[in-house]
């Protein structure tokens, strides 16, 4: 039943953190947000999953990003390749050819850290104390599906998910019904909202409501430092999709909510709720059917934020990305 059980976590909590990531123009943001609040998230690792761009590409952006944050002690491992079924999507449309919009690419000097990504969930999750571990997921559920399949015991080392994924009261930006994440690998998405672990989702519904506006992005360049430009350039080129597209003022920066809510949840609201995956073919592929009043009497699974503070959250962002270099 639908239920307003506060957050598993405050403003406060400082969180043992590893980030599942697609970078992908917002993850970049996302990624360079968390690594500049080092005393409320202690990032592990980054782990890489292929979605918005092939996995070479998202492997060597996250690189780019730590590279950006300088960040050379947290270590990238690369995931998967492809979704567990279905056959691969990019969003290259949104995130440009080399995945990040809005600047020039290079290749990181700091390699991937050895082994797969997968591998790493396992063996850290296995040896971490009990509900220890926060998991933000940014991309597709990829690697964490895999993990939970080879290692169902992982769980116990698991606090929460925070994944940016879903839609139900925006609608889809991939289909009318399904979000990108989920809609590149819902078999995955399936195996997560059913693992047991407590689950925050940020779904479209709240991101179409925290919008980057050219005010905020000239403030976050206002800022005078690299962090400021590079996340000013990416969303300068990253948002006019969007606007257009939706006839928005601003446009929405879906992963770095996830890493605000992280930092300061007060800022958001949600509802437990009942979530479940579509993912038979035709129309409704991919879609999350959100039980928002119960009626389907299941238990909840998902605590699903439809309500943010948009201002409070740049101005979260903003404060946060001026501690960078
Ligand atoms: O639907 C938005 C999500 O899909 C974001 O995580 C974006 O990076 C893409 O992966
Ligand atoms: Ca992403």
């Amino acid at each position: 039943m639908p239920t307003n059980t506060p957050p598993l976590s405050d403003d406060t909590t400082v969180h043992t953190l590893i980030i599942d990531t697609d970078p992908g123009a917002d993850d970049v943001i996302a990624l360079l947000l968390a690594m500049a609040s080092p005393e409320r998230l202690k990032i592990q690792a980054l782990t890489t999953v292929a979605g918005n761009v092939p996995l070479a590409k998202t492997s060597r952006n996250a690189r780019l990003a730590r590279e950006w944050g300088q960040r050379p002690d947290i270590p990238v491992y690369g995931g998967a390749q492809r979704p567990l079924l279905r056959t691969p999507i990019y969003a290259a449309d949104i995130h440009g050819s080399e995945g990040i919009t809005g600047v020039q690419v290079h290749e990181p000097a700091q390699p991937l850290a050895e082994g797969h990504a997968v591998d790493y969930l396992i063996d850290t999750l296995r040896a971490a104390p009990a509900q220890s571990v926060t998991l933000a997921m940014l991309g597709p559920q990829t690697n964490l599906a895999l993990a939970l399949a080879q290692a169902p015991d992982i769980v116990r080392g698991l606090r929460e998910l925070v994944l940016m994924a879903g839609a139900h009261f925006n609608g889809g930006n991939i289909t009318p019904t399904a979000e990108f994440n989920v809609f590149a690998d819902p078999h995955a998405a399936e195996i997560v909202l059913g693992s047991g672990v407590p689950i925050t989702m940020l779904p479209l519904d709240l991101t179409h409501k925290v919008l980057a506006t050219p005010e905020r992005i000239a403030r976050l360049r206002g800022l005078g430092n690299q962090a400021g430009r590079i996340v000013a350039d990416i969303l300068d080129a990253y948002v006019r999709h969007d606007m257009q597209y939706y006839g928005l003022p601003g446009g929405p920066v879906h992963d770095a909510t996830v890493v605000g809510y992280l930092l300061q949840p007060s800022l958001f609201g949600g509802r437990w709720v009942n979530v479940a995956i579509d993912s038979r073919e035709g129309l409704g592929f991919g879609q999350t059917v959100v039980d928002w009043y119960g009626g389907l009497k299941k238990p909840a699974n998902v605590r699903w934020i439809a309500e943010g503070d948009a201002q409070g959250f740049f101005d979260l962002m903003t404060q946060r990305i001026s501690r960078l270099f």
